[in-house]
């Protein structure tokens, strides 16, 4: 196959879903469909589990499972599919975010009782901003839930989008029966009784099939044909350039438990989803189809075995083809690297690979060369943007309470943040280290890790901060800049690519702060330029 249709048939993109709503289940539906599992239950749930374990030692285990589960990638109906994983706990909100960096399109799942919850809230924000494609699935109609229309009013107002269904339910609950597909203008009744496997469906021509009278009674036959002729009256024609540009969103129902509804939103998924799209770098936009290689890191998995110091970097091919033992220039280091055994994913199995295409994710083992965000090129120097760091919810001083190991202490913050743990912010006043973390869980996290993995022991040490706050100065207000940096010393540090950052103890002060430095912009987000 030549290089513009092994771009073609890419397709890579993210689940996101409030925790508990059926992400697992579905990415387990889809690698079954793809041929890449033979059972269900082959996928481990990457969500951190409430039960015997305290959450942290969850989250250990869970460290192990998700380098399996980063990427799931297999071949359906010849597009080559890249799922890319995202935790579900909030705690890791950073980490997802991250990897939408790195996807082209989003399916988000919803609860069909629960409706919109706060986390798919937070993650729709984040591919809303950045104009990803979204498609809707809204899952576990075998039981009872929202009415449909509600539903999609729910998902208009809370995540502002404009919504389109593609397939509508006949039923929920006890009564569901099943799923008209919009899309291709036939229907799909319910046959609960094989979750595991795929079952053969009955399929019908059209709505005015007479066997379907008989088979989902009158009644709702009626209320069918009713919902279809709202549905046409008031909802957009579905198009897919408005799908593509983020001002249109397709809903799907079904119930991944039952693999119901999911072979129509993987059929229509790869129809309309987008191929590897273009990406902005700070000279200029890449393309996939450029010749020469471009790719960034947006992820970093370390020391999953602690006898050797392992990294895997992972990196989102843009353009070119990747190619096994071949010089590329790390542009922040300035400085050429090979890759001897680039990993490629495939289902949950890692693989060597010779030559990898824009779209597709590489695992590349690494000494300590990668943080996230990094760029890799042939020999272009340029830096792909959109991998912001957000203010912490969570700051504490970090000390060392082993004088001898203080070495390693260092080492080991340096690298849990490289993989992105973390931030780090160091005070301008006493080069004190506070780290900054989304939920408090992550201290724990570090503690023992930097326990296990470099031997450093540390504790932390409560610090009153709001939030961090990344700054832009206006130049010819110097008189004004040089009051806020001697009045606010003590708030003042420096992030890890030494960008000042003011650390407001409260939202009263960050407002004052404003007012009384109005030359001085305050952003929650390192990338505002
Ligand atoms: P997550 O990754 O989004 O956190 O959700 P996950 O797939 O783990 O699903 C959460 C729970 O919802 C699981 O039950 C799962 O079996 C159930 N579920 C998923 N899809 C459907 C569906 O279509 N219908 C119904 N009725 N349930 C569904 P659990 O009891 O928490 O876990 P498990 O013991 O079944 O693994």
């Amino acid at each position: 196959m030549d290089f513009l249709s092994e771009i073609e048939r890419r397709r890579t993109f993210g689940i996101i879903s409030h925790p508990d709503a059926g992400k697992t289940t579905l990415t387990e539906k889809l690698l079954l469909y793809g041929g890449a599992i033979q059972e269900a239950g082959a996928v481990k749930s990457n969500k951190v589990k409430k039960g015997a374990t305290s959450d942290f030692m969850e989250i250990e285990r869970q460290r192990g499972i998700s380098v399996a589960t980063s990427v799931l990638a297999f071949i359906y109906r010849d597009k080559k599919i890249n799922i890319l994983d995202t935790p579900g706990h909030k705690d890791f909100a950073e980490d997802t975010f991250r990897t939408l960096t790195a996807v082209d399109s989003v399916i988000v799942v919803i609860d069909v009782a629960k409706g919109v919850e706060e986390q798919t809230q937070k993650l729709v924000e984040v591919c809303r901003l950045r104009s990803i494609p979204i498609l809707v699935f809204i899952n576990k109609l075998d039981r009872e839930g929202k009415d449909a229309f509600d539903l999609m009013d729910e998902v208009e107002i809370k995540l502002g989008l404009t919504v389109t269904p593609l397939t509508f339910p006949i039923g929920m609950g006890y009564d569901f029966k099943g799923i008209y597909n919009i899309w291709e203008k036939n229907l799909e009744l319910f046959n609960s009784d094989d979750k595991q496997k795929i079952s053969k469906k009955i399929k019908y021509g059209s709505i005015d099939d007479q066997k379907l009278k008989l088979s989902i009674g009158s009644k709702q036959l009626k209320q069918l044909k009713e919902d279809i002729e709202l549905i046409t009256g008031v909802y957009p024609k579905f198009d897919r350039e408005k799908y593509l540009s983020g001002s249109l969103q397709p809903v799907f129902f079904g119930s991944a438990l039952n693999n119901f509804g999911v072979q129509e939103l993987l059929d229509c998924f790869i129809k309309i989803a987008p191929k590897p799209r273009p990406k902005i770098s700070d000279t200029r936009i890449i393309y996939p189809k450029e010749v020469e290689f471009t790719g960034f890191v947006f992820k970093i998995h370390a020391n999953m075995d602690p006898k050797h110091r392992d990294r895997l970097a992972f990196i989102k091919i843009v353009s070119g083809k990747f190619e096994r033992n071949t010089s590329y220039l790390h542009v922040r280091q300035n400085k050429r690297l090979k890759f001897s055994s680039p990993n490629a994913f495939f289902a949950e199995k890692k693989q060597i690979v010779d030559i990898s295409f824009p779209g597709d994710i590489v695992g590349l083992h690494d000494t300590g060369n990668f943080k996230i965000g990094d760029t890799l090129t042939t020999g272009e120097k340029i830096n792909f943007k959109g991998i912001p760091s957000f203010s912490p919810e969570h700051f504490r001083y970090i000390n060392n309470i082993d004088p001898m190991k203080a070495k390693q202490l260092e080492k080991g913050i340096d690298q849990l943040m490289d993989e992105g743990v973390a931030q780090l912010f160091i005070l301008n006043i006493n080069n004190r280290k506070v780290i900054g973390t989304v939920g408090a869980l992550q201290f724990e996290v570090i503690q023992y890790r930097l326990l296990h993995e470099y031997g450093a022991k540390c504790n932390f040490e409560n610090l009153n901060v709001y939030k961090a706050c990344w700054i832009s100065i206006e130049k010819s207000k110097n008189n004004e800049v040089e009051e806020f940096k001697r009045v606010k010393q003590k708030f003042l540090a420096k992030d890890n690519k030494e960008q000042l950052v003011f650390l407001a103890d409260s939202d009263f002060t960050l407002q004052m702060t404003k007012n009384k430095y109005p030359s001085i912009k305050f952003y929650f987000t390192s990338e505002y330029k």
